[in-house]
């Protein structure tokens, strides 16, 4: 059965209450593209209005959710900023990854947001980064940014060279993706939310479930893929990694929503588990190109108790976005 999902109008402050939002339907700004000031290969961030739409439908509102590969931390951050959790916790085994988000949800952010708005960004500079030690929790920080908003891919990966190439001669250029103002305004906007976010570690997924695991957290988890993660993260899985997450996701402490990139190894392992869905989130290429789909596959126990009691979530969820553009101007990407 396949199902379509509804979008709707951006929750005045007013309306963000304690209570879990009262609508069934998704909230279309959390597909904004700037949630996150890095862009992270095989980010969820169009996942967040599905996430929306499943708390709202098991009827409580989390104190804390928890992400335990944060990477880009699109969707946590986007369900804190819509009102949908009380607070955050993010975690990633990158250190370099883990000193970002360290540093913007902290009195440092304006600190690092400046350092941005001065940088130089050029070829010669991506080589000096890549090379880079940081002697500082505030030099890492600025690595991981750099390095992510001027590298191919935005991987972090030893192998992934800038935008352009050396020459830059092909392709997005060294500084395409490095819009200095948007990028600080918007870490300057997350560091002021810095009191609603309850941690920011590095290390294994699996001390993160440990020292959060509770009745009221949500846990989001996104591994590394089963395709090419190893060529786009400095930290992946191997086929052992993913099947002793396979056989321990049922046994986490509190409520918990995985998702996976489509991919046959994922059906293999997760496609018996009465939560398993898969969803088609669409989007247009360019003005004149046919419409595209990307796949993800999800799996929660919030989906496999709904299904007990209720017809309203098949195994095929489809997330449309054209009534997400007609709903409001998209904000443009920095
Ligand atoms: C698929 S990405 C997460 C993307 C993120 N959901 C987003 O929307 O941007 C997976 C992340 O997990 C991290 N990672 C890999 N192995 C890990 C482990 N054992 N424990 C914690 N994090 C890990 C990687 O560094 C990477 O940032």
């Amino acid at each position: 059965m396949t199902m379509a999902m509804a979008s709707v109008e951006k929750p005045r402050d007013d309306q963000i209450t304690d209570a879990p939002p009262s609508s069934g339907d998704i909230v279309f700004w959390t597909t904004r593209s700037d949630i996150t000031p890095l862009r992270y290969p095989g980010g969820k961030r169009k996942l967040g209005p599905f996430i929306a739409d499943l708390i709202t439908k098991d009827g409580r509102k989390p104190k804390l959710i928890a992400e335990p590969f944060a990477g880009g931390a699109s969707v946590s951050i986007s369900l804190l900023e819509a009102g949908y959790a009380e607070e955050i916790a993010l975690n990633d085994l990158d250190e370099l990854v883990a000193a970002f988000w360290s540093i913007v949800f902290s009195r440092d952010a304006d600190a690092l947001a400046e350092i941005v708005e001065n940088a130089e960004v050029s070829v010669p500079e991506w080589y000096r980064m890549k090379k880079l030690r940081p002697a500082s929790m505030m030099e890492a920080a600025f690595k991981c940014l750099f390095l992510n908003r001027t590298s191919f891919s935005g991987s972090l990966h030893n192998q992934a060279g800038p935008m352009g190439g050396r020459n830059q001669a092909k392709g997005d250029l060294i500084g395409s993706r490095f819009n200095k103002e948007k990028i600080a305004k918007r870490i300057r906007q997350l560091g002021r939310i810095h009191e609603r976010v309850r941690s920011v570690t590095c290390g294994h997924y699996s001390q993160a479930i440990r020292t959060h695991g509770s009745a009221d957290t949500l846990w989001y988890l996104d591994p590394p893929f089963f395709a090419k993660a190893d060529r786009l993260y400095r930290h992946h899985f191997d086929e052992a990694a993913h099947n002793f997450m396979c056989m321990n996701v049922t046994r986490i402490k509190g409520r918990w929503i995985l998702s996976y990139d489509d991919h046959a190894d994922a059906r293999r392992l997760y496609g018996d588990n009465p939560g398993f869905a898969r969803i088609g989130l669409q989007y247009t290429a360019a003005v004149g190109e046919t419409r595209q789909q990307k796949g993800e596959i999800v799996v929660s126990d919030i989906i496999a108790r709904r299904r007990a009691t209720s017809a309203d979530l098949g195994r095929e969820i489809e997330i449309p976005r054209r009534s997400v553009q007609r709903a409001t101007k998209r904000p443009r990407s920095i």
